[in-house]
């Protein structure tokens, strides 16, 4: 729910798309002004945010990130706006909130496109008055963080089936960038999986090689999980491969590719065992799972499994 920006923010890529967003992030870095970004699952849009604050004047403040879908309803705006002892069933202590733990730093609201009608009211008012009150306290405080805004959902569509409140949608779209998907920035991949493999490399050990034989099969590849798949496709390989060299045969993709070897073989108890651990979140079982959430759903469904995540989902 609340991070620090780790060293590793760098953004790879020679795509026109990669050159337009490095050049959107460092004017957003400059304006103070709210910013939305856009784009599907793994695209890179906490790595952007990320981004965004680090090359800002608030990059030695912190960096609050809040996956809206992470905290239920009945405790975000305790969690938001923190609380007083004895304010609630449950408070047996004073709590600050993310909010002003941020202080003047970057307040990055996570999949804001998945939270209900009546915290999307909250969430404005706060947005619009720029101040807070703690639960069980009268003082009105001012709010000094900045305010990036993310989701993987097509926001006018979501405004236009009254699930997103319009004014709100105006309020945090002031500076909007769309992430596209990889597959329609393929030119990127040999960069990015040079960059993975630098990264999963172990210390003291050389650096896994790709030869271009087994990029082309990457290459050919669609990614519905975009970069997050990638990630992880190469990863598994890294584990796979025998020796320095990454081979074709350590590549796995997912069987909606003509190169698909595996078909989906995950059994209802290790989605149940990977959704408890993600406290029953879709998005991040789906990305522990190197997943897309269209993948994901198949999943569930093929487990007939769609009516016990409607019961634990709210959780
Ligand atoms: N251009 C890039 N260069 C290097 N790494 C990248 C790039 N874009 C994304 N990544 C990496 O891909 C992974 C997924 O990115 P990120 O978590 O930012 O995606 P996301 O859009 O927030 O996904 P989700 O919607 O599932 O939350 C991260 O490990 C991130 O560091
Ligand atoms: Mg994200």
């Amino acid at each position: 729910m609340k991070s620090t920006v780790s060293s590793d923010t760098e953004i790879v890529g020679i795509s026109l798309i990669i050159k337009r967003k490095l050049r959107f992030i460092h004017k957003a870095a400059k304006s103070d002004k709210n910013v939305l970004i856009l784009g599907e699952t793994g695209t890179g849009k906490d790595l952007t945010a990320k981004k965004i604050h680090e090359l800002s004047n608030r990059r030695d403040k912190p960096f609050v990130a809040i996956n809206c879908t992470d905290i239920p309803g009945e405790l975000f705006e305790a969690e938001l706006f923190g609380y007083v002892r004895g304010s609630f069933t449950g408070a047996v202590k004073d709590k600050l909130g993310l909010l002003e733990v941020a202080r003047n730093g970057t307040i990055f609201f996570d999949e804001i496109g998945d939270l209900s009608l009546n915290l999307q009211a909250k969430i404005l008012r706060m947005i619009e008055k720029r101040e807070l009150r703690r639960i069980g306290e009268t003082t009105v405080r001012k709010i000094y963080a900045r305010f990036i805004f993310a989701t993987n959902k097509n926001l006018q569509e979501e405004v236009k089936a009254g699930r997103f409140r319009k004014d709100l949608y105006y309020r945090i779209n002031v500076i909007k960038f769309y992430i596209p998907p990889l597959k329609e920035r393929k030119e990127d991949i040999p960069l990015l999986v040079d960059h993975i493999l630098r990264k999963d490399r172990k210390e003291g050990e050389p650096k896994k090689v790709i030869y271009n034989e087994t990029l082309k099969i990457l290459m050919a590849y669609d990614f519905p999980g975009n970069i997050r798949e990638l990630e992880n496709i190469v990863e598994r390989a890294c584990i796979l491969s025998e020796g320095n060299i990454v081979t074709e045969k350590d590549i796995k993709l997912d069987c909606d590719s003509k190169y698909c070897r595996k078909t989906m073989n995950i059994t209802p108890e290790q989605l149940i065992k990977t959704l408890e651990n993600c406290r029953w979140n879709k998005t991040r079982a789906a990305s522990k799972m190197g997943k897309s959430r269209r993948q994901f759903y198949r999943l569930l469904e093929k487990h007939k499994m769609s009516d016990l995540i409607k019961r634990n989902c709210h959780l």
